[in-house]
């Protein structure tokens, strides 16, 4: 069963009981399943497994310093990951888990080297995709998954798009639908005395203060670096560049003297730009319609993206949303695909 599959491409499963046996079994001959979880698509395998977990990195050609977040079925199995809880953490998970939230905190003997990249803490979380919840607990284990893209690229938010990434690399994709978040998780550090967020994601940091009765801390110098905080992570092939409200007028005339064909990406037609009709009948600019609703808006990003590069554009302008709540992750998403980390 841990075999990969020799002929053909890797197979796309339903959830099904008989599919989800299949994953464990995989699981635990040390080979990969990619799962759906509420956030994007991860790229599981036995936690504490070295060889397993040394396959992720070389599927996503990913370097092997960055470390894996572990998913588990619940907050109960978080004994033996995690050595020290602060009472922060535990209330964060009581109240976020399971869902988009990773916590880093210290590393318990379970926590592999290969896991945390050698760090001293490891990222943990228990998501909210019913379908992740089943296989985490028919397995029993953590299972170690990063999204389940190639390094560097949009995380996929579709089993379609998995499949896309990885090809064969991967020995199962179970299929739960699209994803309902569409963004990676919120990832907060709570190892120390103060909690900061190192990614931003759909729990939002005015959940985050909420719950704690006080904003959080901006991370620390020396904090790890979380990918979201690489430049240009999750680049389509186009030139990406984000443009305030009413700043198309300006900035799109400028941007097709250099641009053979660019895709302007905003809730509705950018107004007052006398130009614009021609320039679509002519193909110069491609209109893709984003939501104004963020939580839409969050869900379908990693779809436009991709979009540009399925609609041939060698250049892309998107306008930005509020940068309140949900806001936040988004725009933090769309300055990693604009190259500006
Ligand atoms: O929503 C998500 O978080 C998805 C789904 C599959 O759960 N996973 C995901 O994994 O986005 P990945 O590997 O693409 O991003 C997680 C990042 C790591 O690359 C790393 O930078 C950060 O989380 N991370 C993990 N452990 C860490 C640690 N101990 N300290 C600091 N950052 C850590
Ligand atoms: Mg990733």
């Amino acid at each position: 069963m841990n075999d990969r599959v020799s002929s053909g491409s890797t197979p796309i499963m339903p959830p099904s009981t008989a599919a989800l046996e299949r994953a464990v079994a995989i699981l635990q001959g040390g080979g990969l399943v990619s799962f759906p979880t509420e956030t994007v698509y991860g790229l599981g395998a036995d936690a504490e497994n070295v060889e397993a977990t040394q396959k992720i990195f070389s599927a996503k050609g990913r370097p092997a310093d960055h470390p894996l977040i572990v998913h588990l079925a619940s907050l109960d199995q978080i004994d033996g990951w995690a050595r020290e809880i602060p009472a922060d953490a535990r209330r964060l998970a009581e109240r976020f888990w399971p869902g988009p939230l990773t916590l880093i905190l210290r590393r318990g003997p379970r926590s592999l080297d290969v896991v945390t990249g050698g760090l001293d803490t490891v990222g943990l979380r228990v998501p909210g995709h019913p379908v992740a919840l089943e296989l985490l607990r028919r397995f029993g284990g953590g299972i170690a998954a990063p999204s389940a893209n190639r390094f560097g690229r949009v995380s996929p938010t579709r089993a379609v798009h998995v499949r896309e990434e990885l090809g064969d690399r991967v020995d199962l994709i179970l299929d739960g639908g699209d994803c309902s978040v569409g963004l990676e998780s919120t990832i907060v550090d709570a190892s120390g005395a103060t909690p900061s967020i190192l990614r931003p994601g759909a729990v939002t940091a005015e959940q985050l203060a909420e719950e704690l009765g006080r904003p959080l801390v901006a991370p620390a110098e020396d904090a790890p670096r979380a990918p979201g905080r690489m430049a240009s992570h999750y680049a389509p092939e186009a030139v990406v560049e984000l443009v305030e409200r009413g700043g198309m007028i300006e900035r799109l005339p400028q941007v097709l003297a250099v641009r053979r064909r660019v895709a302007v990406i905003a809730p509705s037609i950018p107004p007052n730009i006398p130009a614009f009709d021609e320039w679509l009948k002519r193909g110069r600019v491609v209109f893709v319609e984003s939501s104004p609703d963020l939580e839409v808006l969050a869900r379908s990003l990693y779809e436009l993206l991709r979009e540009i590069d399925r609609l041939g554009c060698d250049g892309a302008l998107v306008e930005l949303p509020t940068d309140a709540g949900l806001g936040a992750a988004i725009i933090d998403r769309l300055r990693k695909a604009a190259g500006l980390g």
